[in-house]
């Protein structure tokens, strides 16, 4: 490693021990404990995730790096400082703020997530920006505890949030990673199919939630991994429902339920459709018979056209057909892009 990067390494191991500290032991981190301790989050949670509280001052960091030697122009490439510009005094990133230290691979803190206490503070979260050691969209939160876990249970779980990523672990669902507020890319497929070929997704079940998984899905399904997808109620995200419902009901109906990937889009292509209506429901039927006819399994494909058919009254013999039409260019397309040399996604397994 690079000189400096092991500096902005130590300085945010540093500053996460203090931050913890200040959370855990101090008068000024009060409010913040109690705020931690309201939503659900227990001592434990806290300790394991290193969870810390950042004062509200301008020069806190500024003062404890430059005490500990730390160049200050290094903690601004760090993310740790801001200057309006090169002229102007450094002042910290992150005030008055709940820390979520970012870990990389080997267990290294490199970044932090800072959470406002109040619901109204904007942004909510605020993340340390691009850097040489912190990538955005290479990055899953708690990767480094839940890899052991992943391996072992043989599938991941996927969240939205830290927040989520933490109830889980602590209703003892600890192979579970999360985004980090970007989408999911294949850098991050990269990551995970080093661990396990299977993937379960866990987003909150809000609208965007739902686009996500969507998407998420999509293109875990064309790297071949197995996705399956655990839907909450009532645009419930987990943490929410774990603190509602609790953990047994969160293992058990939630994540032990989730559904196939087949399932949850025949789900998603009907959300906000009115199936009385004529062109709603035919639109839906298309939509869904071009998702069946990717499938791989001919059992599997007849299935889902019986489950169509009886749904909504319509002939087997008719759905067969649109989707018999289908499965002929479908081949055909996929045997021109073999010989144009495109790479092709695994097969997926076949349960
Ligand atoms: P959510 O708004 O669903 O966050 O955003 P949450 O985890 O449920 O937050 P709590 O429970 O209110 O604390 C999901 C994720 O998107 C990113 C964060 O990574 C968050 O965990 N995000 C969200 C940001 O980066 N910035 C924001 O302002 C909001
Ligand atoms: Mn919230
Ligand atoms: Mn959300
Ligand atoms: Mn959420
Ligand atoms: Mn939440």
């Amino acid at each position: 490693l690079p000189p400096d990067h092991i500096e902005m390494i130590k300085a945010h191991e540093l500053l996460a021990k203090f931050y913890h500290h200040l959370l855990m032991n101090t008068n000024e981190g009060a409010d913040a404990l109690n705020h931690l301790f309201k939503r659900g989050f227990t001592k434990e949670s806290i300790q394991k995730f290193n969870i810390g509280y950042s004062l509200p001052e301008w020069n806190f960091a500024v003062n404890y790096l430059d005490k500990h030697g730390f160049s200050l122009e290094t903690m601004e490439k760090a993310g740790l400082l801001a200057r309006r510009n090169k002229d102007q005094a450094f002042v910290d990133r992150f005030r008055n703020r709940i820390m979520f230290p970012l870990l990389n691979e080997k267990g290294k803190t490199i970044a932090f997530s800072a959470r406002a206490l109040s619901d109204e503070d904007h942004p909510k979260y605020l993340n340390t920006p691009e850097t040489q050691l912190f990538h955005k969209s290479s990055i899953l939160y708690n990767y480094h505890q839940a890899r052991s876990h992943i391996r072992r249970i043989g599938y991941t779980v996927l969240f939205e949030g830290f927040a989520d990523v933490i109830s889980a672990d602590g209703a003892g669902v600890s192979n579970g990673v999360a985004l980090m507020g970007t989408a999911l890319t294949e850098k991050h497929i990269q990551i995970l199919k080093r661990l396990s070929n299977s993937i379960v997704l866990c987003l909150d079940s809000d609208d965007a939630g739902l686009e996500a998984a969507f998407k998420s899905g999509s293109l875990l399904e064309r790297y071949g991994m197995d996705v399956t997808v655990a839907q909450l109620p009532d645009k419930l995200d987990p943490d929410d429902y774990i603190q509602q419902f609790g953990a047994e009901k969160f293992r058990e109906d939630v994540i032990g339920n989730a559904q196939t990937w087949m399932a949850f889009k025949l789900f998603y292509f009907r959300r906000g459709k009115n199936l009385q209506n004529e062109g709603d429901l035919l639109d839906f039927i298309d939509k869904a018979i071009i998702e069946i006819a990717k499938l791989g399994n001919a059992v599997e494909r007849d299935m889902y056209l019986r489950q169509l058919s009886e749904e909504f009254s319509l002939s087997l013999d008719a759905l067969m057909s649109q989707l018999n039409e289908l499965i002929q260019p479908h081949v055909d397309k996929k045997h021109e892009k073999q010989q144009a040399g495109e790479r092709q996604p695994e097969p997926r397994k076949v349960n």
